[in-house]
Order: structure tokens, then C-alpha cells, then sequence
């Protein structure tokens, strides 16, 4: 029986711990690969490598047809990981039939350095002799959560709260991206948003109310474009809402 077998790369992150989850089901043949080892997902094999210094790609590549890129570092080596491991990564998988890239909704307007390299990473991809899908999200429940509710400062939420968010379940976006394992590569595809657009206020008081919270929100006003990008909702797209769970949904499942 022949098995298609598919590369995690990011397999301790968040979307890669919700890929394993999912995959772990399927009769692809998995290989994981981070510089951590999961604790939880002994029946995958997995490899060492680092984007960065390159060691252990090779080995990491090797004998697989598909790849879901969820390794990425917002804060830390961004454009080391984002750009020059995209790119040594691309120049050893020739053999691929497909990588998968996971990006984000609305980076082009977004003036968020994280987002401007996921962008060139994503440019990088199309220009490149490696069949792609580009498969753009909006932020995750729990990425919004622990980003801004998750340390009240004196038991208040002090926050952003007129940013727009349009949050998505990460467990949804890592089925969608499982989905198009099996649909081949299709260039760069709609954006998967989550159910509805909110503030973070809302978020910060649909939190309160879902955990019985006796906290109070602050509002903050940053200035610059990047906050206005996020004000104006730069991140959403209303005309994709795929993913059904909702932030407060997420919230009571936890
Ligand atoms: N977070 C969101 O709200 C969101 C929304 C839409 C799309 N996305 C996209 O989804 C993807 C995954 O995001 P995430 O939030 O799951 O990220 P994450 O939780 O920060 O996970 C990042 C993963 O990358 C690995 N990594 C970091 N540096 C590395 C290096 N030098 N070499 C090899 N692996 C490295 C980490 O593992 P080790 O440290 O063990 O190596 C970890 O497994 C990204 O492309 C992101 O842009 C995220």
C-alpha cells in the first residue's frame, strides 16, 4: 500500500501541536521535525533541525511528499526564520509534490515587520520551482488571548480595544490545511477566517463573562499605522468565514 508522507515542520508550535493532533488519524505517514523534541507524539518519528543554522534539514526533507510549514519565530531570528530558512529549506526539497505554507490575512497592509517577511517569504514560494499551496488565516483564539488577555496589569484588561479581530479556532485551520494535503498544490488559496469580527473589548468582555472574571477593561490607544491597520480590521475578511467555533466556544472548551 502506498502512503503519502507527509513533513510537520513547527511540530511543538501551536498550529503544529493542532496539525499532530488532527494527522494522528489519517493514514498519512507522519515525520515531524523542531528543534524540541514533543513530548506527547512518541509514534511520529521526528528529527532535529533548525532553520537557521540549517543542521538537520536534509535528513529532516528526506523520503517525504508533502510538507505543512507551521515553523516560523515572530520575535526572535524573524527574517533568519522566515526568509533564509525558507529559503535554504526550498533549495533542498526538489523532490517535493507539495509544500503547504501557512500565512496570514491581510499582511500586505499591515506594517508589522513579523508580517512584511511573511509576505517576501510568501513571494519567495511563488517565484520558486516548488509546487505551493499559500494558505492565509486570521489570528488564532489562543494567540489573541495570550498575546492580550491573558496578564490583567491590577485586575484590569489594559488593551488595544478597538483593534479588530476576526480569530479563528487553530484546530479548524489545521483540519482546512490537512484538507488540502489531498487537493494538491493550488498556488495561494482563500483566506480562512474565523466566524465573526470583534473588538478586543468585546473579546476582553465575552472572557469576562465566559470565566466569571470580576475584571474591568482599559482601553489604550496606540498611535502609528500599525495600530490603525488593526482598527481598520486590515487583519479580517468578512467574505471568508470558514471556521465555525467562536472565541467564546473556544474559551468555555478550554
Ligand atoms: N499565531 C497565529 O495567530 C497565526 C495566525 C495565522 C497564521 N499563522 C501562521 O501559522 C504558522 C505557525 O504559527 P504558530 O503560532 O503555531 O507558531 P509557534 O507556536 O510560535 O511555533 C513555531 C514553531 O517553529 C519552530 N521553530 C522556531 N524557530 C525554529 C528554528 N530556528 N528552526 C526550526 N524550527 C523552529 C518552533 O519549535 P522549536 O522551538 O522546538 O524549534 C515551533 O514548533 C506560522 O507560519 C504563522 O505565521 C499564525
Amino acid at each position: 500500500m502506498f502512503y503519502v508522507r507527509v513533513l510537520v515542520t513547527g511540530s511543538t508550535g501551536y498550529l503544529g501541536s493542532a496539525l499532530l493532533l488532527r494527522l494522528k488519524d489519517t493514514e498519512y505517514k507522519v515525520k515531524i521535525t523542531s528543534r524540541n523534541r514533543p513530548q506527547d507524539w512518541q509514534q511520529f518519528e521526528w528529527i532535529y533541525s533548525d532553520l537557521v543554522s540549517g543542521e538537520g534539514l536534509e535528513e529532516a526533507v528526506k523520503d517525504v511528499d508533502v510538507i505543512i510549514h507551521a515553523a516560523t519565530s515572530p520575535m526572535k531570528n524573524v527574517k533568519k526564520v522566515e526568509i533564509e530558512g525558507l529559503r535554504n529549506l526550498l533549495s533542498k526539497i526538489q523532490h517535493i509534490q507539495h509544500f503547504i505554507y501557512p500565512s496570514i490575512v491581510g499582511i500586505e497592509e499591515i506594517p508589522w515587520k513579523y508580517y512584511q517577511l511573511k509576505l517576501e517569504a510568501e513571494e519567495l514560494l511563488s517565484k520558486s520551482t516548488v509546487p505551493y499551496t499559500i494558505a492565509r488565516a486570521t489570528q488564532f483564539h489562543g494567540f489573541v488571548e495570550n498575546l492580550l488577555l491573558s496578564k490583567p496589569l491590577f485586575n484590569r484588561y489594559v488593551i488595544p480595544g478597538r483593534w479588530k479581530v476576526q480569530s479563528v479556532d487553530v484546530h479548524e485551520f489545521a483540519t482546512h490545511l490537512i484538507d488540502l494535503v489531498n487537493n494538491g498544490p493550488k498556488g495561494r488559496v482563500e483566506d480562512y477566517g474565523g466566524p465573526e469580527i470583534m473588538t478586543i473589548r468585546e473579546m476582553a468582555e465575552v472572557k469576562i463573562n465566559a470565566k466569571k472574571e470580576k475584571k474591568t477593561v482599559f482601553d489604550v490607544s496606540l498611535p502609528g499605522r500599525l495600530s490603525k491597520a488593526f482598527i481598520d480590521g486590515k487583519n479580517t475578511n468578512i467574505n471568508n468565514q470558514k471556521g465555525e467555533v467562536t472565541f467564546e466556544q473556544f474559551l468555555r472548551n478550554k
